[in-house]
């Protein structure tokens, strides 16, 4: 695999797979079929997660491209009931402004059909914040 070097940075060439247009399509619609199964979750199981999960996911967050690579994020990761708690009442109290000053008519209509509202029961519920 030819490298391009420029101060620093190391260019991997992305070779392309040599496959079948079968092949190609076939794994487009499977891709398609995974991504396809994402979901905005409102409830979460309180069972524990071990710790190397967690860091799995924000490893795996990290791989985001970001501008000149400069991955301009700090991630914290929370389980300590009180912290979680001092963030729902936070959280709670700019949805309550929201629902009732900010949100236009049109827009409270649109979220009626997902029952969601100012109320962030999961903020406690789940076992780690992100
Ligand atoms: C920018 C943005 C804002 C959103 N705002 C809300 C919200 O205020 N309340 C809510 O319950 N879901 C919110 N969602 C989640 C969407 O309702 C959800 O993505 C959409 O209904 C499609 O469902 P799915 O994510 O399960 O495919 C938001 C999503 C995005 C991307």
């Amino acid at each position: 695999m030819e490298k391009k070097k420029i101060e620093g940075f190391e260019h991997i060439r992305y070779e392309r797979p040599q496959l079948s247009q079968e092949e190609m399509i076939q794994r487009s619609e499977h891709f398609y079929q995974e991504m396809d199964q994402r979901r905005t979750v409102r409830e979460f199981d309180p069972r524990p997660v071990p710790l190397e999960v967690m860091e799995n996911i924000i490893l795996t967050a990290s791989t985001a491209p970001s501008g000149a690579h400069k991955q301009p994020w700090t991630f914290c990761l929370i389980s300590d009931p009180s912290i979680k708690k001092k963030i729902r009442d936070a959280a709670e109290e700019e949805e309550k402004i929201s629902y009732s000053t900010r949100m236009p008519e049109n827009w409270k209509a649109d979220l009626k059909p997902l029952g969601t509202n100012w109320e962030k029961p999961f903020l406690e519920e789940a076992p780690y914040l992100i």
